[in-house]
């Protein structure tokens, strides 16, 4: 039975802006807006506790939450390694610092291409999830290490990333003697729980199913090294989480009590665990009117930019306006800025009667925002500016 661990009973995380609205006009003033304020110091102690409280596990940042290289440079700095998913976001990671063999290439249903330049860099683990796979990364990434990704069932989790990826539990020793057949090197399983999962004891039970695939997969002749655990490790958005070095040592028990007889690499990919609550949102009130009798108020950066995660990562954003406790509320909407109605990013929060001018902060806005931001209508992506 799953132990569900209660927010309400226990200490949480909640989310808070990394930058002071006194800050934020000087940001405003000096780059205009939007404007993604980005603190190097909240990154450093988000990893910092991650890693001491996971110490015996490798820390691999999944680029595809933020690949911007200052975020990238200072994850390097501190000694984490790096997932990545193209050609391009190993570019990034290289010029960030990232040597290939810091690196492991997470994506189970990759282009030729992808997997060659990846290859032709430097990398050598490779991800794979079915039979189609094995021949792809044998004819293009020959000589590698790699990665089986089990699919993985959880139940607290806000995106399930197995609906797509991941080899069924019951069927990966078959898939494992398929591989080692047609020349693969098996050396390692994963998996991913599901991003913003909010229950590490979602990682226990799938721990426990992994250990009994992994004996299997060994007395199937793989020569099996490394155990992936993935992401998955939540960030606070409206609905605050549990704090970090909680939910970190319960799945360092949880590792212990699986995986802990055997000699093994342990590595993570978390994404917006690392780098959600870095990132700061700097957005202006550009208009404002009264539709059927409730105030609408339209800003600078939408859904079609840094709030894509509302849309694609399923994000509730907390919006933070100035004072906010000292002026009268009221229920409101707030809007993007392109010519799509569909551009409102928050229907169900109360906020003050903004003036047009006004700046707001939307802390939280780290992973899966600017990553998935497109320049639709023409309007410009918020720029990412370094803090502190
Ligand atoms: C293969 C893989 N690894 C890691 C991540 C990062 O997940 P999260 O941001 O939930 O930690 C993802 C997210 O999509 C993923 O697909």
């Amino acid at each position: 039975m799953t132990t569900v661990l209660r927010p309400a009973t226990l200490p949480v995380r909640n989310a808070a802006p990394v930058i002071s609205f006194d800050r934020a006009r000087e940001l405003a003033a000096e780059f205009g807006t939007p404007t993604l304020a980005v603190s190097r110091s909240k990154l450093q102690s988000v990893y910092r506790e991650m890693k001491s409280s996971l110490p015996d596990v490798d820390l691999f940042y999944a680029a595809k939450a933020n690949s911007d290289v200052s975020i990238l440079r200072t994850l390097f700095l501190e000694g984490s390694f790096v997932d990545v998913c193209s050609y391009r976001e190993m570019q990034s990671a290289l010029l960030a610092g990232f040597s290939p063999e810091q690196m492991i290439h997470t994506h189970p249903c990759k282009t030729a291409d992808n997997t060659k330049s990846c290859y032709q860099e430097g990398l050598r683990w490779f991800t794979f999830d079915c039979e189609a796979e094995i021949d792809k990364i044998r004819r293009n990434a020959p000589d590698t290490k790699a990665l089986l990704r089990l699919r993985a069932d959880s139940q607290s989790s806000l995106i399930n990333l197995s609906a797509k990826f991941g080899c069924a539990v019951s069927e990966a020793p078959a898939l494992a003697r398929a591989a080692i057949r047609r020349g693969l090197d098996v050396r390692a399983l994963s998996f991913h729980v599901g991003s913003q999962c909010t229950n590490p004891e979602d990682f226990r039970s799938m721990l426990i199913r992994t250990r009994e695939v992994w004996d299997e997969c060994v007395a199937a002749g793989c020569q099996l090294e490394m155990l992936d655990v993935g992401g998955g490790f939540p960030a606070p958005y409206r609905t605050s989480v549990l704090p970090l070095g909680d939910y970190c040592r319960h799945l360092a028990r949880a590792l212990d009590a699986t995986f802990g007889d055997l000699d093994i690499r342990i590595i993570a990919e978390p994404g917006r665990g690392l780098c959600a609550e870095s990132v700061t949102l700097v957005t202006r009130v550009l208009g404002k009117s009264v539709r059927n009798g409730l105030p609408w108020y339209f800003i600078d950066d939408g859904v079609y930019g840094s709030f894509s995660g509302k849309l694609f990562d399923h994000a509730d954003f907390g919006i933070v306006a100035e004072a906010a406790d000292m002026r009268p509320r009221s229920a409101c909407v707030l809007a993007g800025p392109t010519c799509d109605s569909h551009d409102v990013v928050a229907v169900d929060q109360e906020l003050p009667d903004l003036e047009i001018g006004e700046l707001l902060l939307v802390p939280t806005m780290g992973a899966y925002s600017s990553a998935s931001a497109s320049g639709f209508n023409g309007l410009d992506i918020a720029r990412l500016v370094e803090v502190d």
